[in-house]
């Protein structure tokens, strides 16, 4: 299983804090963004990871980051993303990395409390397709919403103005590698980006899409000032909570 961590983008939602630098190299309580997604891959026993960024903050994140072994990886490896092309496309540039693997990909501004492990574990004995997660919130149309019925997934739907229920598909994705064959047949949306969300959808089609709803706290800690703000609350009392 290898991992990918996305963290490219503009970070507009964030300005003036990302004027000058990339989102996830901003604090998030006592650690840089960035660590808190790594910290979940290593912990679910992901050790092969790719990172994927962009823009003139690249080489911070080597300088940061390093070869990952302070995170316990065995690798940590980079990409280089040239256009705000979307998630999807992000991911599009791991395929060498991930060649016939499953992985995981997390959303370098997604912070969770729980560990990915027993996620992770459920994935490895799905024969094959995606597996993605699921949160209760109180403002779903800032994410990707999926509509259920029962304990299925019926649909996704990129932040709709009036979404179909309160889970937000939260920014962990669990893939095979069918999904650089979705990846290459995908269109950009009408904000010019290749969508995770569609990626979603194509397994869905095939009746291939898992969907597991977490019960820990999730913070998306690059989607408003005041989610970072949020995330840096609960990365402090879950710290005090292990330190106690
Ligand atoms: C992205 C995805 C969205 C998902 C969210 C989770 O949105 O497009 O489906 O719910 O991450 O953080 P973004 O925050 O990049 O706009």
């Amino acid at each position: 299983m290898k991992g990918v961590v996305l963290a490219g983008g503009l970070g507009t939602r964030l300005r003036p804090l990302t004027s000058i630098t990339n989102k996830h190299l901003l604090p998030v309580y006592d650690q840089p963004m960035i660590f808190y997604p790594l910290q979940k891959l290593a912990e679910a026993g992901i050790k092969d990871v790719m990172l994927v960024t962009g823009g003139n903050s690249a080489g911070d994140f080597l300088r940061l980051l390093g070869d990952g072994s302070k995170f316990g990886l065995n690798t940590l490896n980079y990409a280089y993303q040239v256009n705000e092309g979307g998630i999807a496309e992000a991911i599009g540039l791991t395929k060498t990395f991930v060649g016939g693997d499953k992985f995981v990909v997390i959303l370098g501004d997604n912070i969770l409390e729980d560990s990915l492990a027993e996620k992770v574990a459920a994935f490895k004995n799905q024969e094959n397709g995606a597996r993605i997660l699921l949160k209760k919130v109180s403002n779903p149309s800032d994410y990707g919403v999926a509509e259920l019925e029962g304990n299925r997934v019926v649909s996704i739907e990129e932040k709709p103005e009036r979404p179909r229920s309160s889970y937000a598909v939260i920014g962990v994705y669990m893939f095979d590698s069918f999904a650089f064959e979705i990846i290459d047949s995908l269109e950009p949306s009408a904000r010019g980006e290749l969508e995770v969300t569609d990626i979603n959808n194509a397994y869905l089609k095939e009746n291939k899409l898992h969907a597991d709803i977490i019960d820990g706290w999730w913070a998306d800690s690059g989607c408003s000032i005041d989610g970072l703000l949020q995330a840096g609350i609960m990365a402090k009392s879950l710290r005090r909570e292990h330190t106690v």
